[in-house]
């Protein structure tokens, strides 16, 4: 396993539409590996393809290794993810993301999401997430539609996040 490295804002991959996959055969499966490798070391929750400069349909998450709480790891990994069915009830949480470093806002989400994904064994598969979980996947489907979670905020706060990432690279703290 290699560790990658990952994009900050602003960067125009973070921009782009992920293209689906075929199948997920042995690089698709080692591009996971190495990606939860990256995920765990940054530390993150979640991480998908645009962010370590990768334009397939593809995600890992892991909300187990959340902060502090140390839990028996739980990584999912996703190949070409699909909302088939989301709830009515929205669930607004803060948000962070690992290429917008050290910003965090709250997002409005539906609560609960239906996922059909292929697995890492290129298996057909259906989750439901709600809470943290729900979130997560929501957001890692969303960078590979070249969405950020600043996106949804008003474009002052988005500036506003978006200058502070700028001070925080000239200063080399990232
Ligand atoms: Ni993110």
């Amino acid at each position: 396993m290699s560790k990658l490295e990952i994009i900050i804002v602003p960067d125009p991959v973070l921009k782009e539409t992920a293209y689906a996959v075929d199948r997920v055969d042995d690089a698709v499966r080692t591009q996971m590996d190495n990606m939860l490798e990256t995920m765990y070391e940054a530390p993150g929750i979640g991480l998908a393809a645009n962010q370590v400069n990768m334009l397939n349909r593809v995600l890992v998450i892991d909300i187990t290794r959340r902060a502090e709480e140390e839990g028996e790891p739980n990584p999912i990994c996703m190949a070409n993810p699909e909302v088939i069915w989301e709830s009515e009830q929205f669930s607004v949480m803060e948000e962070g993301c690992l290429s917008i470093p050290q910003q965090y806002a709250e997002v409005q989400r539906p609560a609960i999401v239906r996922v059909k994904y292929l697995d890492y064994e290129g298996k057909e598969v259906e989750l439901e997430a709600d809470g943290l979980l729900s979130h997560c996947v929501q957001h890692e489907i969303d960078h590979l539609n070249g969405v950020l979670f600043v996106d949804y905020l008003s474009s002052l706060k988005r500036n506003m996040i978006l200058r502070k990432v700028e001070k925080l690279k000239k200063q080399e703290v990232l």
